[in-house]
C-alpha cells in the first residue's frame, strides 16, 4: 500500500502536476464502513449528506440536519481512521448567517471530523472565510451540487455552455481565494474539470468529472453495488455486494427452514449433569 495524504496541509499541496499521486476519497457513514475503507488505504473519508439517499431512503439530501450529520460523523470517528474525516455540512446549516455556519461546522468537528465540506461558489465566500477564521479547514464543492437540486431543475451535468463553464472557473478561483484547501468537482464535462484543475493551486477531487482532476471520490454504496436502481454513468461498481448479501441471507433462511442451522459446532453444550437434569 502506498503512503497516505491525509492531513489538510498535505492535501492542500497534492497537485498531480507537482508529481503527487491522485487523491482518493470515498464516503462512509458508520463505524464498520469507515473501518473497511480505512483498511483499504484511502486518503479521505467523506461523511457525505448522500447518507440521505444511500442509507436513510430519501430521494434527495435536503432532509439532512446538522444533528443527523454529527451522528454519522461520530460513528465514523469511532473507527479511528488514519484517513482524514471530511464532515459534510447539510443544507440550511450554513445558508443563513456566517455565525450559524461556524456553529454547524464546529458540531461536525466536535463529532470527530478533521475538516468540513460545503457546496457553492461566490455566494458562499463569506461563510467559507468565517469557518476558516474559526480554524476549521473547508473543502469546497462545485458543479452538480445536490443541495441545489431545485434550483438546477434536477440532477444535471453543469458547466456545459461556455458561459456556465466560465462561471464555474470564476467560482473555483473565488473559493480558493477564500481559503478552501481542496474542491470537489461533481458532474461537469471532463475538459472543464481539467481546466479548473490547471487554474487552481489547490487540488480538485472529481466525481463524474473525468480523469483530469487531482483525485477521485465515489459513494460507498455505488462502488460496492449496494445502491438502488441503475448507477450513474460515472460509477464503477467494483463488486456486486447487494446480490452477495441477498444470496448469503437466502442461504441462512434456507438453512433455518431445513433445520440445518445451527449445527453442533454453533451450539453451546452442557455438562452431563445438567443434561440429565433437564432431559431426565
Ligand atoms: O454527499 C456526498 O456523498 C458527496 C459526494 C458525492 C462528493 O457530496
Amino acid at each position: 500500500m502506498t503512503s497516505r495524504t491525509s492531513t489538510v496541509p498535505a492535501i492542500r499541496t497534492a497537485k498531480r502536476r507537482s508529481g503527487a499521486e491522485p487523491l482518493t476519497m470515498i464516503t462512509a457513514y458508520d463505524e464498520p464502513g469507515a473501518r473497511y475503507v480505512d483498511a483499504a488505504g484511502v486518503d479521505m473519508i467523506l461523511v457525505g449528506d448522500s447518507v440521505a439517499n444511500t442509507v436513510l431512503g430519501y430521494d434527495d439530501t435536503l432532509q439532512m440536519t446538522i444533528e443527523v450529520m454529527a451522528h454519522h460523523t461520530a460513528a465514523v470517528a469511532r473507527a479511528h481512521p488514519e484517513a482524514l474525516i471530511v464532515g459534510d455540512l447539510p443544507w440550511m446549516s450554513y445558508h443563513t448567517t456566517p455565525a450559524e455556519a461556524v456553529r454547524s461546522a464546529a458540531s461536525l468537528i466536535r463529532a470527530g471530523a478533521g475538516c468540513v465540506k460545503l457546496e457553492g461558489g461566490i455566494n458562499r465566500v463569506e461563510v467559507i472565510e468565517a469557518i476558516i477564521n474559526a480554524e476549521i479547514p473547508v473543502m469546497g464543492h462545485l458543479g452538480l451540487t445536490p443541495q441545489s437540486v431545485m434550483a438546477m431543475g434536477g440532477y444535471k451535468v453543469q458547466g456545459r455552455s461556455t458561459d456556465a463553464a466560465d462561471a464555474l472557473v470564476t467560482a473555483a478561483r473565488a473559493i480558493e481565494d477564500a481559503g478552501c484547501f481542496a474542491v470537489v468537482l461533481e458532474g461537469v464535462p471532463d475538459v472543464l474539470a481539467t481546466a479548473i484543475t490547471a487554474e487552481l493551486t489547490i487540488p480538485t477531487i472529481g466525481i463524474g468529472a473525468g480523469p483530469g482532476t487531482d483525485g477521485q471520490v465515489l459513494v460507498f454504496h455505488d462502488l460496492l453495488g449496494m445502491s438502488k436502481g441503475t448507477p450513474a454513468k460515472f460509477v464503477r461498481r467494483y463488486v456486486d455486494l447487494g446480490t452477495q448479501i441477498t444470496d448469503a441471507v437466502s442461504a441462512y433462511v434456507a438453512d433455518v427452514r431445513a433445520g440445518a442451522f445451527p449445527a453442533a459446532a454453533e451450539t453451546y453444550g452442557a455438562s452431563s449433569e445438567l443434561t440429565e437434569h433437564l432431559e431426565g
